[in-house]
Order: structure tokens, then sequence, then C-alpha cells
């Protein structure tokens, strides 16, 4: 029996390896961690990560050929396959702060694999790292590795939070990522075997290793650049009387462009976008490419600038002044279908707001009261500024509530700011909301998801991204 340990018990090591497990029944996946909570919430009912679909998936294997285990030494030096998908978030301090990688679980990962290892190793980095990674772990391997064979593949993952089961089924591709030598490529053979239980060959792609690596972190500049993009034109739209959704339809048409992609929203969040484009951003001020640095900062430039232009908005909508004003936030996590909260949009709007004063009643349906807290009091990363994490943080407690029901959250408000596109939103009876709500009530949504019209009708002052001003706010520049 073929044995897998994944290294990493979050977002990703969990979904994947459980997917694995499901798909094939003759290989054992033990998926460790640092976390005894984490590796607990794993092992009871109550899974550490809501993603639809994950729960019926881990119950059909759990125990039988996938588990979970705080043994990190023990499992590691059992398994053929080890997987690292630790956490590779972005450096907050030292050289390259603010933009660079910070590899320091991926380097005790691999440590502890040339530690504890007795026999050959394949060793997949799966967690998104900077091209040339494989080359550093290479040396960490081999200069402590008692003459054990050890081959490092890159198969990084493209799965999306919110989807990551039916991704993971049904994957666009797998990338598999070796050296180029008799022993490089049986490794990528034995990997790809894996893939082969329910992935169609032509669909899993076999490169070198740094492409491999390049082309996870290119992946991710390519979709965020298409929101930045598309978020730029809901500027300009707004400008002149154009309809965003209608120019996306528009320009999506094209077969050289295509239709993904291109919802124009409050702004990208979650853990990669952002991380991983500062990352290529930094891999090529490195490498003497500021030209092309500069092109890819810019994506995150245009993401800031939209949640600026929507805090704006806001305040300048609602007569420059929302002190006091009960704001209620429909959505804190960084899409639909998702508890994490990690870069969401909603942080640096609930932030803006709370700068200016507001009272916000905040609701979600899958995001803790705690992780909001906390959100919204930590310290950020001031990504323009390597090396001096900026003192943007907030602690006024009492100027935010967070309620269990969308209703509970807009009674009584002045405004309604939709930051996450949840399908329960879609259905509120916005009447009832109207009518506990004091004049002029409005609704800004960042997400596009309610029908303006309907809404102007039954009263509301309406603002929608990148869609036609509401003539009462026709004269409020929010720039
Ligand atoms: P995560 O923070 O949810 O999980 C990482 C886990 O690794 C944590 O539970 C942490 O306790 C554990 N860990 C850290 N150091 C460890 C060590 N030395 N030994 C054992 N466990 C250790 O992160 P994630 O969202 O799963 O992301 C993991 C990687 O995958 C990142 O590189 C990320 O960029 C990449 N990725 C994430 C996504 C996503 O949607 N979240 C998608 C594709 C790729
Ligand atoms: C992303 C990549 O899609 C995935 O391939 C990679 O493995 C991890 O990073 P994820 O961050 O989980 O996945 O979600 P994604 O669906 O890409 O959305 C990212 C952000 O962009 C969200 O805040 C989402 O709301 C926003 N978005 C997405 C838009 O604003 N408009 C769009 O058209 C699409």
């Amino acid at each position: 029996m073929v044995k897998i340990c994944c290294i990493g018990a979050g977002y990703v090591g969990g979904p994947t390896m459980a997917v694995i497990a499901y798909k094939c029944p003759s290989v054992e996946v033990v998926v460790v961690d640092i976390s005894k909570p984490r590796i607990t919430a794993w092992n009871s009912e109550q899974l550490p990560i809501y993603e639809p679909g994950l729960e019926d998936v881990v119950k059909k294997c759990r125990g039988k050929n996938l588990f979970f285990s705080t043994e990190i030494e023990k499992h590691v030096a059992k398994a053929d396959i080890i997987f690292v998908s630790v956490n590779t978030p972005t450096k907050t301090q030292g050289l390259g702060a603010g933009k660079a990688a910070d590899l320091t679980y991926w380097e005790t990962s691999a440590r502890l694999i040339a530690d504890v290892s007795k026999s050959a190793k394949i060793v997949v980095e799966k967690s998104t790292v900077p091209v040339k990674t494989a080359e550093a772990i290479e040396k960490i391997l081999t200069h402590n590795s008692k003459g054990i064979s050890f081959q490092i593949l890159s198969n990084p993952e493209f799965l999306a939070e919110g989807t990551a089961i039916d991704d993971l089924f049904n994957p666009d591709r797998v990338l598999i990522g070796g050296r180029e030598t008799p022993d490089g490529m049986k490794a990528v053979k034995t990997l790809k075997d894996i893939y082969a239980h329910w992935v169609p060959e032509e669909r899993i792609i076999c490169t070198n290793l740094w492409s491999a690596e390049l082309s996870k972190l290119a992946a991710n500049a390519f979709l965020a650049q298409r929101i930045s993009s598309v978020n730029a034109m809901s500027a300009l739209c707004e400008a002149t009387g154009a309809d965003v959704s209608e120019v996306s339809n528009a320009v999506g048409k094209d077969t050289r462009i295509g239709p993904n992609f291109l919802n124009s929203s409050v702004g990208f969040g979650g853990s990669c976008f952002q991380k991983d484009i500062l990352n290529l951003v930094y891999i090529c001020e490195c490498n003497g490419l500021p030209q092309v640095a500069n092109y890819w900062k810019q994506v995150i430039k245009v993401n800031d600038y939209q949640k600026t232009r929507f805090v704006n908005r806001v305040v300048s909508s609602m007569f420059n002044t929302i002190a006091n004003k009960k704001i209620a936030i429909l959505g804190f996590s960084f899409k639909k279908d998702t508890g994490d909260t990690r870069e969401t949009p909603a942080i640096d709007v609930c932030r803006g707001l709370l700068g200016d004063n507001a009272q916000l009643s905040i609701y979600d349906p899958q995001v803790p009261e705690r992780q909001i807290r906390d959100d919204l009091s930590m310290r950020k990363l001031d990504w323009e500024h390597p090396g001096h994490a900026s003192s943007v943080s907030f602690s006024a407690p009492e100027q935010i509530s967070v309620v269990t029901d969308a209703y509970q959250a807009t009674g009584g408000a002045h405004a309604i700011c939709i930051l996450t596109e949840w399908d329960e939103f879609r259905s509120l009876d916005f009447q009832r909301i109207y009518d506990s709500m004091p004049n002029p009530a409005y609704i800004f949504d960042g997400r596009n998801i309610v029908d303006v019209e309907k809404l102007r009708r039954i009263g509301f002052v309406v603002y929608s991204i990148g869609k036609p001003l509401d003539p009462w706010l026709v004269d409020m520049p929010a720039d």
C-alpha cells in the first residue's frame, strides 16, 4: 500500500488529501499538523473549515484510509510520498518584509523530513512557493540526508475555496514539475499514477520544476489582474453612465477573453492573490526586472483603490458624515461559501467606516464573532513600506456589534453594505428591511447581487458597483 503523509491540515492539505483518499482506496493518507485543535477538529463532527461537500468525503474515508494526527515524525518516517502543504504567508519583518514569501514553515518541515527519514522519499511542494524553492529544499534535504534519496516535485494546488471539492474532483489541470533525470521522471510518474485514479491523462501536465512553481504564481496573478481590470472599468462606468455588467458581458463574449472572472466587486480577497502577487513582485525585483514588478504591483494598487473608493462612496453619499450612524455589514468572508476571512475586503471597508466613527452591525452566515473582532483589531502590514508594519489598527469594540441574522443587522440602520455575495442576501425581504430603516435608506452593493431597479422602486437609494449612479448620488464623487 502506498503511504502518503501530508504536512499541514489547512484549507489545502485537508480537502486535497481527503479527495486523494476517497479516490484512491488503495492508498493510505495521513494528514499531520502542529496544531492540536485543528487535528482534533478534523477528527470530530465539526470540521475546522467550512467547505461544501467536504464533510461527506471526510466521513466516507476517515478511519479507513484517511487519518489526521499530530504525530508528525512517526508518519513522515513511514511515508513514501510526503506532501508539504504548510502556510507560506508574506514576510512581516526583515529582508523582503511586506513582499517576500515567508518560508519558515516550509524549511522547518524540510529539516524534519531530513531528520526522521530512513527510506527514500518523494517530497511534493503543495504550498505555493517562490520559483526556485525546490533548489533550496533539495539542499536542505541532501545536506542532512545520510545518503537517503529524495526527489522533489512541484505540484501546486489550483482549488478555490467554496468550490474546493468540485475543483478537486474535476480539475482543469493537475500540474507536476520534476527533475528531468531518470529518478526525477520516475517520481513524476509515481505522483501522476495517484491522480490518474480520477483525472483524465490529458489534464495531467508534466513540466520542469521551475515552470511548475512559476505557473502557480502566474495563474493567480492573471486571475487577480482580470478582477483589477474589471474593477478599474467599474470606476469609469460610474463616471460615464455605462454599466459594468453589460461591459463585462460584451467583453467576455470574445472567445479570446472568455466570460469567467469578470465580476466587478468591492475588491478581491483571500489568502492567495495578494500574497502571491507580492511574492511575484519581489522575485522580479530580485531578478533585476523593476518594470515587470511595477506592472504586477498595479493589480494590488487598483484593488486597494477599489476598497477605498467604496468607503468614500458610502461616506460622501451620506452627507459626508457617518459618525454614530448604524451601518449594516452583510457578509464578512472574502467570498461566499467559506468562513475564511484572510485578506477579505470587508476588513479594509469596515476599518474605513469605523475610522469615520460609524456604528457597525455585522452579519455573516459562517464567520464567528471572535474572528471578526480579531480581524478588525489586528495590525495591518503596509506592503508599500517594507519593514514598517503600519499602525493601521483599530480598537474600539463598542463601535461593532456582531449579530446572527440579516434582519437584526439591518433593523434601524441608516445604510446597508453588502460585502460578500452569500446567496441568502439575494432573497431577503427588502420591503421589510426598508420599513425598519430611517430615510433616506441606503444600500451599497459591493457584489452587484441586488435588483437595483426593484430596490429603487421600494424607496432605497442604491449604489451598485460600476452601475449607472442613482440620481441621488450623481453629484457626489467618491474618489
Ligand atoms: P492554512 O494556514 O490553512 O494551513 C497550513 C497548515 O500548516 C496550518 O494548519 C499550520 O498549523 C500547518 N503547519 C505549519 N507549519 C507546520 C509544521 N512545521 N508542521 C506541521 N504543520 C504545520 O494554509 P492553506 O490555506 O491550506 O495554504 C497552504 C498553502 O497552499 C499555502 O502556500 C497557500 O498559498 C497554498 N494554496 C492555498 C489555497 C487556498 O485556497 N487556501 C489554494 C491554493 C494554494
Ligand atoms: C484563488 C484561485 O482562484 C485559486 O485557483 C487558487 O488556488 C487560490 O486562490 P480563492 O482565493 O479561494 O482562489 O477564490 P477565488 O474564487 O479565486 O476568489 C478570490 C477573490 O476574488 C474573492 O474575494 C472573490 O470574491 C473575488 N472575485 C472573484 C471577484 O471579485 N470577481 C470575480 O469575477 C471573481
